[in-house]
């Protein structure tokens, strides 16, 4: 079976936990602990494979996946600290509303630091990377920059997994042509990785 392509925007604490985790569930297959099944339909955690990656911190961009899961502001418990060498470079997305005005209150461990790269096409990356979903781990509060991703998925014909507890479609109007476009597009993978 083919693996199923993610994409992942915020490479904060709960990346840097569910990458460790499949890592963790590939590697000792007797430990499924925290796990309702190991083997959905026939994949199993060591399937997922992350193909692209964003965030808009300067200890991340531009760096290896592997380095950006470990780098500050990071503090999420180090439970598996055997990450492969994932094939995957952080992308620079835009920031928008990622970063809160209150975040420059908190010393440099504690807080986001912006880089200074210009933000990628997400678009392209996405179509280039080959993902067949994007999920979404920005922080709370960050709606435009949902939006904005959210966007990016559709646009890129890719599903979207939203990880975070906001609502995100602009308009009811939009939001209906969005939720039918997404409503397809979730079909459409599932029928292609015969979950269904
Ligand atoms: N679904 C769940 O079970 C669950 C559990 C815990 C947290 N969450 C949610 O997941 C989200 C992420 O939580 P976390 O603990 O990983 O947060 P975090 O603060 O550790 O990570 C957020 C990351 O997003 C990056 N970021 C900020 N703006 C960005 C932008 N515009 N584009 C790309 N990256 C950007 C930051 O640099 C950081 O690396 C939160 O919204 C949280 O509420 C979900």
């Amino acid at each position: 079976m083919s693996k199923i392509k993610v994409a992942i925007a915020g490479i904060g604490n709960c990346a840097s936990a569910l990458l460790q985790g499949i890592e963790m569930y590939k590697n000792s297959p007797e430990n499924t602990i925290g796990l309702l099944n190991y083997d959905l339909g026939g994949y199993t955690p060591g399937d997922i494979e992350v193909v692209a990656a964003f965030d808009i911190d300067k200890r991340k961009v531009g760096k290896k996946l592997k380095e950006a899961l470990l780098a500050k502001p990071n503090c999420t418990t180090v439970f598996y600290a055997q990450l492969p060498d994932y094939p995957v470079e952080v992308h620079m997305g835009p920031v928008l509303d990622g970063v809160s005005e209150h975040m420059a209150n908190y010393p440099e461990d504690n807080t986001f630091l912006v880089a200074d790269e210009e933000p990628c096409d997400v678009v392209k990356v996405l179509k280039e990377s080959g993902a067949e979903m994007l999920i979404n781990y920005l922080p709370v509060g960050s709606e435009e920059a949902v939006k904005f991703y959210a966007q990016a998925a559709l646009d890129a014909n890719i599903g979207f997994i939203n990880a975070m507890p906001v609502f995100f479609f602009p308009s009811k109007k939009k939001g209906k042509k969005n939720k039918n476009k997404k409503k397809k597009n979730i079909i459409k993978l599932f029928l292609k990785k015969k979950y269904i």
